[in-house]
């Protein structure tokens, strides 16, 4: 059984400290690098302006906050973990907060971005809420996160690798708990179009999901609406 509420948060933030100090480690080599590709799409994906500032939701390490500094922004990383920011290689501010209560005022933030964290979250639309609470009109988010191919000789070969072979290696290299919770912390995942609904209702506009690397990640973005007395209208 996959934990829920208060016990999801204790059981994340304390798996996420014991894995820190070989998070960036296991990520390259389970992904042959090609995590490092997501991210820099997903900061392209933002289309903001020179010196935007930027949330990294859930920044861990800090691999956002570095990718959104050389493109020219102003990061600002938020996680959970003491663990993980106590690890992080980057010059951004960072702040230990849950993604739920961002100290951030509103509508103050040009972006936010957010790195394979949505599945750690204990709810999704109260997270996304926030996130439209702290974007400004206009402003874009985008999210990274793990997926499952659509193509089926792709997905069968994808379970066998990140059910069976990514657990031995992060097992091997860190935490095995962690690394078995992985590929189970998947099913957290609502279906797409159900969060691409999500991410409408909270007050994004264009949304969109982009398959990345045959499906095995996915890149979704949404523009925030402009809020008025009359209701929502666009971005
Ligand atoms: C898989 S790591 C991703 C780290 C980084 N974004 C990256 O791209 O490598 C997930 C991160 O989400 C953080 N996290 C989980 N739940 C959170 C919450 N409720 N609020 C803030 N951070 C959270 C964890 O501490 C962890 O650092």
């Amino acid at each position: 059984m996959l934990p829920e509420g208060e016990e999801k948060v204790t059981a994340v933030r304390a798996m996420f400290d014991a894995i820190a100090p070989r998070y960036d480690l296991v990520n390259r080599i389970m992904t042959f690098g090609l995590d490092v590709r997501w991210r820099r799409r997903a900061v392209r994906a933002l289309d903001a302006g020179p010196g935007a500032t930027v949330v990294d939701l859930a920044c861990g390490t800090g691999d956002l906050c570095r990718d959104l500094a050389s493109a020219g922004f102003r990061p600002v990383g938020v996680d959970l973990s003491l663990g993980m920011l106590r690890h992080a290689r980057t010059d951004a501010p960072l702040v230990e907060a849950d993604a739920l209560r961002l100290p951030v005022a509103d509508g103050s933030v040009d972006a936010a971005v957010s790195g394979f964290a949505l599945r750690n979250f204990v709810a999704l639309e109260p997270v996304l809420d926030e996130l439209a609470r702290v974007v400004r009109p206009g402003g874009r988010i985008a999210l990274l996160d793990v997926a499952t191919p659509a193509n089926p000789v792709l997905r069968a070969g994808h379970h066998v690798y990140f059910g069976r072979v990514v657990p031995r290696i992060g097992g091997a290299l860190s935490d095995p708990a962690a690394y078995r919770y992985l590929p189970r912390s998947v099913a957290y995942l609502p279906p797409p179009d159900t969060m691409l609904a999500m991410i409408g209702t909270a007050g994004f506009g264009a949304v969109r999901r982009e398959m990345l690397t045959g499906g095995i990640a996915q890149l979704l973005v949404g523009t925030r609406l402009v809020t008025t007395a009359a209701g929502r209208s666009g971005p």
